[in-house]
C-alpha cells in the first residue's frame, strides 16, 4: 500500500542499506503477522507468475519472512531448491526457524544483499525479488547481478507496488493527516523509497537493459484486512511511525485509529487494497 509521503532516497546509498536493514531488524518479528493479507498472497502470485520446475535452483532476494520462498520451495520440490538472502539478520533468523518448525528440507536463508548476491554465475534457474528492489539504491547494478547468476534462459519475477487506487490514495491521506501532528519537522529523510518503480515502463525498462527479454508487467489489487497500527510498525512504514516521540505515541494511535475508522467502521481494523505489480522475463536462451 502507498504510505505518507516518503522521500525518493537517501542521499548516501551505503547509509540507506544500514537504515533498511536495520529498520527491517526492528519490524521483523511482527513482519507478516499482524493479519496483513498482502505479502502472503502476493508472493504465492509472484512464485506462480516464476513458472517454476520440479528441480529448479531458486534465488529469493529480500527473502523477509519467506512470503516467496515457502510457496518457491513447494513448487520446485524435493529435487530443487531456495536459497534466501535478506539485509536483515532478524529476517535471516525468524525465517530460518520458521524452515526448521515447518519440516522445509529444501530451503535455506542467509543474510546477504539484494544487489550484489555473492554467487557463482550460472548457478540458478530463476531470481525471486518480492518487495524489494525499490530499496536497492542502483537497481541497474542488481539486475545485471541477477543476470550473471541465471543461466541461460532463466528467468526472474519481481514485485513492486503498483500505482495507487482511489481508496489507497484517500487512505494514505487521511492516515498521513492523522499522524502529521506527531511527526518531527521537518521529518526525517531516512524512510525507505517505497514510492520507486510504481509505473510499468519504471520496472520493464531496466529489466530490458540488463538484457532480459519477454518482459511483462501486469497489475493486481489485493484485499488487505489489517490490523492498521501494528501493521504500521510490522513494515517499511515503521520508519515514518518511528519518528513520533515515545511519549506522544498513545495519542498518535488513537488520533490514527479514529480516522481509520472514518474510513472503514471497525476499531484498529482497516480493509484497504494493496495495487501490486508482477513483472517477469527470461535471459536469452
Ligand atoms: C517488504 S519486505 C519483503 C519480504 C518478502 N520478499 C515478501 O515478499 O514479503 C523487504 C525485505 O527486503 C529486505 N531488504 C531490503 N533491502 C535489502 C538489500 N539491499 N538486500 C537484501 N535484503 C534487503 C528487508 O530486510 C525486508 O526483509
Amino acid at each position: 500500500m502507498r504510505g505518507p509521503p516518503i522521500v525518493a532516497a537517501m542521499p548516501n546509498a551505503a547509509a540507506q542499506k544500514a537504515y533498511i536493514g536495520r529498520l527491517f531488524d526492528r519490524a521483523a518479528a511482527s513482519y507478516d503477522r499482524v493479519g496483513n493479507a498482502l505479502f502472503p498472497p502476493a508472493g504465492a502470485a509472484l512464485v506462480a507468475a516464476a513458472a517454476l520446475c520440479p528441480g529448479d535452483r531458486v534465488l529469493d532476494v529480500g527473502c523477509g519472512r519467506g512470503a516467496c520462498l515457502f510457496p518457491a520451495a513447494e513448487a520446485v520440490g524435493p529435487t530443487g531448491y531456495v536459497t534466501g538472502i535478506d539485509l536483515a539478520l532478524a529476517m535471516v533468523e525468524a525465517t530460518s526457524v520458521d524452515i526448521t518448525r515447518r519440516g522445509v528440507a529444501n530451503a535455506r536463508v542467509r543474510v546477504g544483499d539484494a544487489e550484489s548476491p555473492e554467487f557463482p554465475d550460472h548457478s540458478f534457474d530463476a531470481v525471486l525479488a518480492g518487495f524489494v528492489v525499490f530499496f536497492l539504491p542502483d537497481l541497474a547494478v542488481a539486475l545485471r547481478s541477477y543476470a550473471r547468476l541465471l543461466r541461460p534462459g532463466g528467468r526472474l519475477a519481481l514485485s513492486t507496488f503498483a500505482e495507487p487506487s482511489d481508496q489507497e490514495i484517500a487512505f494514505t491521506r487521511t492516515c498521513g493527516a492523522a499522524l502529521a501532528p506527531y511527526l518531527p519537522s521537518p521529518r526525517s529523510d531516512t524512510l525507505p523509497p517505497l514510492q520507486r518503480l510504481r509505473t510499468t515502463e519504471s520496472v520493464t525498462g531496466p529489466v530490458q537493459a540488463a538484457g532480459f527479454v519477454d518482459v511483462r508487467s501486469e497489475h493486481r489489487d489485493f484485499y488487505s484486512p489489517a490490523q492498521s497500527w501494528h501493521w504500521l510498525w510490522s513494515g517499511g512504514l515503521r520508519g515514518l511511525v518511528e519518528q513520533v516521540p515515545q511519549d506522544q505515541r498513545d495519542d498518535a494511535r488513537a488520533a490514527f485509529i479514529r480516522a481509520v475508522d472514518q474510513l472503514s467502521g471497525p476499531a484498529d481494523s482497516v480493509a484497504m487494497t494493496g495495487s501490486v505489480r508482477f513483472t517477469t522475463a527470461r535471459l536469452p536462451s
